[in-house]
């Protein structure tokens, strides 16, 4: 019988070492660099596993050929592994070279619009050769860190009897919050698919359906606005289980990073993870994601004013704003007054009205403050914030969504730039205990914070309808180092709490069957209480990467106006094309 496995017996270049030596090897790679010592051909041969130095004498019948070689060709060698004389510290092979007794050229190359071995030419460039630009350790190996924890977390998930189960990619749309990627029928003119921003109702009906556990490497698409952090198309670890609680989900994720971190860094993490309170989080770090790797905490202040005369603050408590202030240890003297102004223009774009300031310097308070509030509030400034020596603290009051906002983001501007973060830690945290729903002032209503099959907390369901405004969520979010890497929530799996559920979000009967009529359907046929998560496994790897660019772990990525440099996507379609769809430009 013909054997089917096929024979992997090209070697790994970048794996011969002082065993191999006078062994007679055939080698094949990219021609990473080419040099030319007294006569001496030097090729640096590169594969996948890394470089090996080829060796060629003036003497050697190859010798004319080698000598047309340029960088990137694509070579076959036979060679002999010898010792070398001068070892090279910096290379792994470096122990070794290469004697070469055949060559091959497989391929020539034309010279690269950028140079693969220096960092400098434009992203755009880069992008636009993104196939070449993986050629280069940085890309190409945060991709196979992509692909190890990948396998180290189906691993995880299959050994606790998990399912992975494909589901559909055009769907009927989504409630997640974003806009949809629409797909026009060609069969059904004027219908569309949605592309799925998630595959969050069909894990729950695959729950529905009895599966227990399911998980899912899932594509999801969301048309909104990117950041570095955020691409339109990306890939979540999804999950879900039946008959668990809030706990149960967290110590399977506990487990699961415990056993990444492990094998991916060879770092043994601390579990379970601190469990930071939604309200916490904004009002100590003034964000849902908070970067704990610092301290520069934000501060209520709103007390110490309560009968202060400064106008702005005491208009301020009179529209039931607040006051807070953040300090920065030891470092009043090197802000100058223009420096302040930045950080005020800072502020400004999170609709702070303004920064005040106040240094602290032999016993003194000065700064933009110091003349218009008192004594009393100058020394219960210093006595809550227990300033010390060279002090510099900033204060906004506003709305308190504004404060902790901007405060939020001058925090961590400040922490990046001052030089506090330290880069070797990996703090992990929950931040639980969502509110259930936000309002929306604009649109004077309420809307799900997480989407509208997250559970109340038992004790709120009754408030669902009568006072939204007090319900929290059984959701959980995963923070790593200040980013957002994976969300869930318990559903809720009783048809009556659902109900009240979208009713509290205004949606009418119509609307409701309209939009997730199936799933209130099969929700009908003996649901099990049922929850899950959703990890951003881009994020994730972008922090295993030490990277903050999620574009550097996404083989081929979009830019921030959403195309693709490369393949020039999107793209205009034929009329043909868009007839057979019904669809006319405007
Ligand atoms: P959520 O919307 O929080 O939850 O998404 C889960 C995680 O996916 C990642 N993520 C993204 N990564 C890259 N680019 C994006 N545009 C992007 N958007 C989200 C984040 C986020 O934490 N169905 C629910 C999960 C659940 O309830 O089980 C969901 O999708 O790391």
């Amino acid at each position: 019988m013909k054997r089917l496995v096929m024979d992997m017996k090209k070697i790994n270049n970048g794996t011969l070492a002082k065993e191999n030596i006078d062994d007679i090897l055939e080698l094949y790679g990219w021609v990473n660099k080419k040099r030319n010592l007294g006569g001496l051909l030097f090729i640096d041969l590169r594969d996948r596993s890394g470089i090996v130095q080829i060796v060629i004498r003036p003497e050697n019948k190859y010798y004319a050929l080698a000598e047309t070689i340029k960088n990137e060709y694509v070579i076959k060698v036979k060679g002999k592994v010898v010792e070398r004389e001068n070892k090279n510290e910096h290379l792994k092979t470096g122990d070794i070279e290469v004697e070469l007794l055949e060559l091959t050229i497989l391929n020539e190359s034309l010279d690269l619009p950028f140079d693969l071995n220096n960092n400098n030419s434009s992203e755009e460039t880069k992008l636009k050769y993104r196939y070449l630009d993986i050629r280069r350790d940085e890309i190409k190996n945060k991709l196979i860190i992509r692909h190890k924890i990948v396998t180290s977390v189906r691993s995880y998930l299959n050994d606790l009897d998990f399912v992975e189960i494909e589901t559909p990619i055009l769907c009927r749309s989504t409630p997640e919050g974003a806009r949809d990627y629409l797909v026009p029928s060609r069969v059904n003119n004027g219908s569309f698919y949605a592309l799925p921003q998630s595959p969050q109702i069909f894990k729950q009906l695959l729950m529905v359906g009895g599966m227990e556990k399911y998980y899912q490497i899932a594509r999801c698409f969301r048309d909104e606005d990117l950041r570095a952090d955020r691409q339109p198309e990306f890939t979540q670890v999804d999950m879900e289980m039946s008959f668990i609680e809030e706990n149960d989900v967290m110590s399977m994720i506990e487990g699961m990073f415990k056993k990444l971190f492990k094998e991916i860094k060879n770092i043994d993490i601390d579990v379970p993870f601190k469990r930071l309170k939604y309200d916490d989080a904004i009002n100590i770090y003034g964000s849902d994601k908070p970067d704990t790797r610092f301290a520069m905490i934000i501060n209520d202040i709103t007390d110490i004013f309560t009968k202060t005369e400064f106008s702005l603050f005491k208009n301020c408590i009179d529209n039931n704003g607040v006051i807070n202030a953040i300090v920065v240890k030891n470092k009043a003297n090197v802000f100058s007054r223009k420096d302040i102004d930045h950080l005020t223009d800072f502020v400004k774009k999170y609709k702070a009205n303004g920064l005040a300031y106040l240094k602290y310097n032999e016993g003194i308070l000065n700064g933009s403050i110091s003349k218009v509030i008192n004594e009393s509030e100058i020394n219960k400034i210093m006595e809550t914030l227990q300033l010390e020596e060279n002090d510099l603290v900033l204060i906004v009051a506003d709305k308190k969504k504004v404060v902790k906002n901007a405060l939020g983001a001058l925090r961590l501007k400040l922490g990046k730039e001052l030089d506090l973060i330290d880069n070797n830690l990996y703090n992990l945290l929950w931040v639980v205990d969502f509110p259930l729903f936000e309002y929306s002032e604009e649109d004077g209503r309420y809307y799900a914070m997480h989407h509208p099959f997250t559970s109340p907390k038992d004790e709120n369901i009754d408030d669902v309808l009568t006072n939204p405004g007090v319900c929290y969520a059984k959701a959980y979010d995963i923070v790593l180092n200040g980013y957002e890497v994976g969300g869930g929530s318990i559903r809720i799996h009783n048809k009556d709490v659902q109900q009240k559920m979208f009713e509290a979000l205004g949606l009418t009967d119509q609307q409701i069957n309209n939009k997730f009529g199936y799933l209130i359907e099969a929700f009908k046929y003996g649901t099990p209480p049922h929850g899950g998560i959703a990890l951003g496994l881009a994020r994730l790897t972008m922090l295993l990467c030490n990277t903050e660019n999620i574009k550097d772990v996404v083989a081929f990525p979009k830019t921030a106006s959403a195309s693709c440099l490369m393949t020039e996507t999107p793209n205009s379609v034929s009329e043909e094309q868009l007839k057979e769809l019904g669809i006319k430009l405007r």
